[in-house]
């Protein structure tokens, strides 16, 4: 697939190898280090100070290894140790996911992290870009170097993506549609990509009954940083979580069909909100695989 400019969504010149240039907009994109750097001068210090926090806070919490064997057996295995019940989760999810994507698609992994998911559904035959705004090599796309597969790396944010329209199979949000700061507006975007047939994926964000759980939650979260961190992580204007209602509100707006799959994470999740109600506490989130269709 041919990238294009963010900005102005035209054709881009072949510089050099890792040089591609937007004549129009007078700007060039570089690969760096093996990652793709798309996200636009005038998007750099909006996001600046959510990266340094973001960067700072999963590296004190342990989410990275000096070991490719680390990066290679997530999501199956979190050889860390430090995070293996999410990891039970993102696994169930991972291979929910399986069964419903077409073979050999074009995928977009959109809030890709380090890419464990790019390198799975790249071994698993796919075609496979990965996008983020990270490019260290812990946590962000800079980690494709620990893999055994080849995907297309590429730093972007999910509103100008470098992507032409109608070109991929499926668009993933993986554990990260959330930090989305209009959840309308991203999705337009994805959607744009998106082949007429194709399908748009948000998997493992929090979603709510009650809009005031998922603030709790924030609120929770901002304290919790704030007390450990001492910053609350909060410069982007992130949407923070789902709701029911919100998905459905987004079905009519974006004219998709949302089909909602909850895989079985063990009994610790399906007992949760039972023993919350039990104990007075807010609701606990849920959390599965929404597919929109067209
Ligand atoms: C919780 S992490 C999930 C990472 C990975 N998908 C996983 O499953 O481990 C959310 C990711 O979304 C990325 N992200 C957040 N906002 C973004 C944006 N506007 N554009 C691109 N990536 C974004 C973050 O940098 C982060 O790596």
């Amino acid at each position: 697939m041919k990238l294009i400019c963010p900005r102005c969504k035209g054709d881009l010149m072949l510089e050099a190898p890792d040089q591609l240039r937007c004549e129009k907009d007078a700007l060039d994109f570089r690969q760096v280090d093996g990652v793709w750097r798309f996200l636009l001068p005038e998007r750099e210090s909006h996001y600046a100070r959510f990266i340094t926090d973001y960067e700072r806070v999963r590296h004190f919490e342990g989410r990275f290894s000096a070991e490719a064997s680390y990066y290679r057996a997530l999501p199956f295995q979190d050889l860390s140790g430090r995070f293996s019940k999410d990891w039970k989760i993102r696994a169930a999810s991972f291979r929910a996911l399986t069964k419903v994507l077409p073979a050999n698609s074009t995928v977009l992994d959109l809030g890709a992290g380090n890419g464990w998911l790019s390198n799975q559904l790249t071994l698993a035959g796919h075609t496979v870009y990965a996008v983020d705004l990270l490019v260290n090599a812990e946590d962000g796309l800079g980690a494709w170097k620990y893999f055994e597969s080849t995907f297309t790396p590429i730093q972007a944010e999910f509103v100008a993506l470098p992507i032409p329209d109608s070109s991929v199979d499926a668009v993933i949000f993986n554990a990260s549609l959330h930090y989305a700061e209009n959840y309308e507006y991203t999705l337009a975007g994805a959607l744009r990509v998106l082949r007429s047939d194709g399908m748009l994926v948000i998997m493992d964000s929090p979603v709510y009954r009650e809009a005031e759980s998922g603030q709790k939650m924030v609120a929770e979260r901002k304290q919790q940083f704030l007390d450990r961190y001492g910053f609350a992580s909060d410069t982007i204007q992130s949407e923070g979580f789902l709701t029911y209602k919100h998905m459905q509100a987004l079905e009519q707006s974006l004219d998709v069909r949302w089909q909602h799959i909850v895989p079985f994470y063990g009994l610790h999740w399906a007992l949760k909100p039972f023993f919350a109600r039990l104990r007075g506490k807010r609701e606990p989130a849920q959390f599965g695989l929404w597919l929109g269709r067209r």
